[in-house]
């Protein structure tokens, strides 16, 4: 039987860097082993969840043909499918690239799916040039996220890809 995986918190006073770090070391734990994309990409949101202070959503969507669709989360039930170019996901998908929204109100097309939201993360999952998904992170504050959290979370995607079979 596979031994239970306790998630480690770190001190409200830690730096992102040091949770970042820690992250890191304990989801590569997590998903050792394991090559099943949802099961690792539902570990990897209840890990995000428990641990990055302030998020109301984190969460995965996965392209299926044209558009993203909603996978494993944490947080309020959101919409299913996303257009690639709709919404802060569909646009991270269509540029690959991470985007961080600090006011979400001021993005042209943002898809509110909990009203509590005022800042988004979202980093593609971008696999030989081919986008496979999203993790997409809410903040009930403003201004949540920087590029330490952007680098961070490309760091978790990364590590994420690494241990998952997951085709697009
Ligand atoms: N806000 C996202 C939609 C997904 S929910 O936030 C979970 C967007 O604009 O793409």
């Amino acid at each position: 039987m596979t031994p239970m995986f306790e998630a480690q918190s770190l001190p409200s006073s830690a730096s992102k860097r040091d949770l970042y770090a820690s992250l890191a070391q304990q989801l590569a734990a997590l998903l050792e082993g394991e090559p099943d994309a949802i099961a690792n990409a539902a570990n990897m949101s209840a890990l995000i969840y428990q641990l990055v202070p302030d998020l109301n959503w984190a969460g995965f969507y996965f392209m299926r043909g044209p558009e993203l669709v909603l996978g494993p989360f944490q947080g309020k039930v959101a919409c299913v499918r996303i257009a690639v170019g709709r919404g802060v996901c569909g646009t991270a998908a269509e540029r690959k690239t991470s985007i961080v929204v600090p006011d979400v109100d001021a993005f042209p097309g943002h898809i509110a799916c909990d009203g509590a939201s005022r800042s988004e993360l979202v980093v593609p999952l971008v696999r030989n040039g081919r986008v496979l998904g999203v993790l997409d992170l809410d903040s009930p504050h403003p201004n949540r996220f920087d590029d330490e959290d952007r680098e961070g979370c490309e760091r978790l995607v990364q590590i994420y890809l690494e241990a998952s079979e997951l085709n697009g």
